[in-house]
């Protein structure tokens, strides 16, 4: 089996590397290749919806690729309905393992060959009012098979595509499907391996954990491997943190209070009505083996995830990388929850394109940074610390000598607690930051915030220039220009170029304004930036989790693109009612795009909202991965 992969994987990476090398080494390495930068987006914007169904500008066309319960092996798909209808048995459990998980969100394109590639997706968490009927938490609900089913439905899917008649489809049974669900064992990588903290009673060394979860979006490294990010892992978590009995119990209670665990969202999954490490009394040091960076290999199947602790914990959105011109990799992350940061971390080694292997690694060394933005439009990444292997295997740690105890005698804590440590060196205080991607063309990092409806509020942070909007409710788009267009610079400017809204709106923060100027009255209003992908023209795709809410635009999310140079922006795709779209990619001949439709019909028990993508008189909507062409197959921008 083993064999069987390296070869085909070898097969793929040279292909690749001969087919796409000069694209993607040009990409990868923020290089610039030739394009026309006023060149205007080739569709008619859309306009924000409230129908029942995915609109797209005229000329194209989309296809479900796989939904929530298909299988992946060659056994039978979920039988959705029925689980829906009865609630689960064991052997749905069973059989969710082996099928596509809930609330697709991350997506990530690996070219096979010509007509073939992996989707790695992640599965970020479960809506059990839209999965089993009557649902509300009690005593009784979820069930021990509805909990467990909904573990299993978390986590990663890798899943083979095949392109016949010009259009993908999956392939059932690929040896290249895999799940990995909140039950797999993942290890535990750099200087956090082994910590006390890091040990639990079942892993008496702090060296594995089981599960991955609430696997928000991620990024894909220059060695073909994707980064799954643990976001909002605080809710899967109960008990009561003054029960807890550790050695260490009064810090790990502070741990837990900074990130808000326990959770009462913990309620609705239920995880810890059945297993005793969901239950903080039992397990006090549970919840701080999530909220990392994993680090999964599309290619091989039987590697396990790896966690990597030197990219800090925190509740990680997404994490992508740029390869500085010097050969380290830089890696740009958010920590999406009110008022929290930005962060970045520059490997200690050189990427090698030459020798896969070798970079297998380089996510364990490195340093840590935050964003401190001030208001003259300057700023600097303060150092949190610095990380490297020594001969022995131990880690020298370094932490940024102006942080207090307990950092100074315990610095891997400047990774267990990044929010402690960033807190302590003044970091600038954030509204959500979500998706950073560096863009090669503008060679600048972008930022997506959300929104924060608390800042300026009583009692809470007030604005200042990177955060400039009282009760931001639509959120904005940031832009981090750093110095010499290098990501591994430690100081930048910035500006932002898209403070989200209505163009019509009447109130001022509400306001759609694109580079400091009102938009025109017929521009697509949006709000809730959260999920970017960058194109080979520098265009600029914003997915969107928010435009329904009430506050926001009552209408649909959608994807938009800004191009940064002309200043155009448009609507691209306007998805169902209760959705967020995730995910946004490009194949690599950027002629298919593809976005995860996530928790279609979310806020209308019964699925009232939706049934899509409607294959059932049961009012339940699926999650789904779509993919999107142009009929005259032509680039989807051109
Ligand atoms: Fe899971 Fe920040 O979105
Ligand atoms: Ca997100
Ligand atoms: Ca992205």
């Amino acid at each position: 089996m083993g064999e069987y992969f390296e070869e085909i994987l070898e097969r793929a990476i040279s292909r690749r590397d001969v087919l796409k090398g000069m694209l993607l080494g040009s990409v990868v390495l923020g290089l610039s290749p030739k394009v026309s930068f006023s060149k205007s987006l080739g569709f008619r914007s859309i306009q924000p919806s409230t129908e029942d169904r995915i609109i797209l500008p005229e000329g194209f066309e989309y296809v479900v690729l796989i939904r929530w319960g298909d299988a992946l092996d060659k056994g039978p798909s979920l039988d959705w309905k029925r689980i829906y209808e009865k609630g689960p048995s064991w052997e749905d459990v069973e059989r969710q393992k082996f099928s596509f998980g809930y609330n697709c969100d991350y997506v990530g394109f690996f070219r096979l060959s010509d007509d073939r590639a992996l989707l790695v997706v992640n599965h970020e968490y479960t809506n059990p009012e839209l999965m089993f009927s009557n649902f509300a938490p009690s005593g009784q609900r979820p069930t021990r098979e509805e909990a467990m089913l909904m573990l299993e439905a978390h986590g990663v899917s890798v899943v083979e595509i095949r392109k016949s008649n010009g259009k993908w489809h999956y392939v059932k049974g690929s040896p290249y499907n895999r799940r990995i669900t909140g039950s797999t064992r993942c290890e535990i990588s750099g200087l956090a391996k082994g910590h006390t903290l890091m040990k639990s009673s079942y892993d008496k060394e702090g060296e594995f954990v089981y599960g991955t979860l609430n696997n928000c979006s991620g990024g894909k490294t220059p060695w073909g491997t994707v980064l799954t990010c643990e976001e909002n892992f605080h809710s899967y978590f109960w008990g009561d943190e003054f029960k807890i009995e550790h050695p260490k119990a009064r810090l790990i209670q502070e741990l837990h209070y900074r990130y808000r665990v326990p959770s009462e969202w913990a309620m609705v999954y239920g995880f810890y009505k059945y297993s005793e490490r969901f239950n903080i009394e039992k397990e006090p040091t549970e919840p701080l083996r999530f909220g990392w960076v994993v680090e999964v290999d599309p290619f091989n199947p039987t590697k396990p995830p790896i966690k990597r602790t030197a990219l800090g914990r925190f509740k990680h959105e997404a994490a992508n990388c740029v390869v500085a011109p010097d050969g380290r990799v830089v890696v740009y992350m958010g920590d999406d929850e009110r008022f929290e940061y930005v962060y970045k971390f520059i490997t200690k080694g050189k990427y090698d394109p030459n020798n896969r292997q070798a970079n297998m690694d380089l996510l364990d060394e490195g340093e840590l940074y935050v964003a401190k933005f001030k208001d003259d439009l300057t700023g600097e990444w303060i150092l949190i610390a610095k990380c490297e292997k020594k001969p022995d295997g131990t880690y020298a740690i370094t932490p940024n000598p102006d942080l207090p105890e307990p950092f100074k005698s315990d610095p891997v804590l400047c990774f267990i607690n990044t929010r402690g440590a960033a807190d302590a060196l003044g970091a600038t205080m954030m509204d959500r930051p979500e998706d950073i991607e560096w863009n090669p063309l503008t060679k600048s990092a972008w930022v997506a915030l959300t929104f924060n409806e608390r800042r300026g509020a009583s009692g809470q942070p007030g604005t200042d220039r990177a955060n400039p909007r009282a009760n931001n409710v639509m959120g904005h788009v940031l832009e981090i220009k750093e110095a010499n267009g290098n990501p591994a610079s430690t100081t930048f400017t910035w500006q932002i170029p898209i403070l989200c809204g209505d163009p019509n709106a009447s109130e001022e923060n509400k306001k759609l304004i694109i580079y400091g100027q009102p938009a025109s009255s017929s521009t697509p209003a949006i709000s809730a930036p959260d999920n970017f992908v960058i194109d080979r023209l520098g265009n600029v795709w914003i997915a969107t989790d928010g435009n329904p809410n009430s506050s926001r635009l009552k209408k649909n999310d959608g994807v938009y693109v800004l191009n940064p140079f002309t200043k155009e922006f448009k609507m691209f795709l306007s998805g169902v009612p209760g959705c967020e779209i995730c995910g946004p990619e490009f194949s690599d001949d950027w002629k298919t795009f593809f976005c995860a439709i996530q928790h279609p019909g979310e806020g209308g028990l019964g699925g009232q909202l939706t049934r899509w993508p409607y294959e059932s008189d049961i009012p339940i909507p699926r999650p789904s991965v779509i993919a999107v062409w142009r009929k005259d197959g032509g680039e989807i921008f051109a």
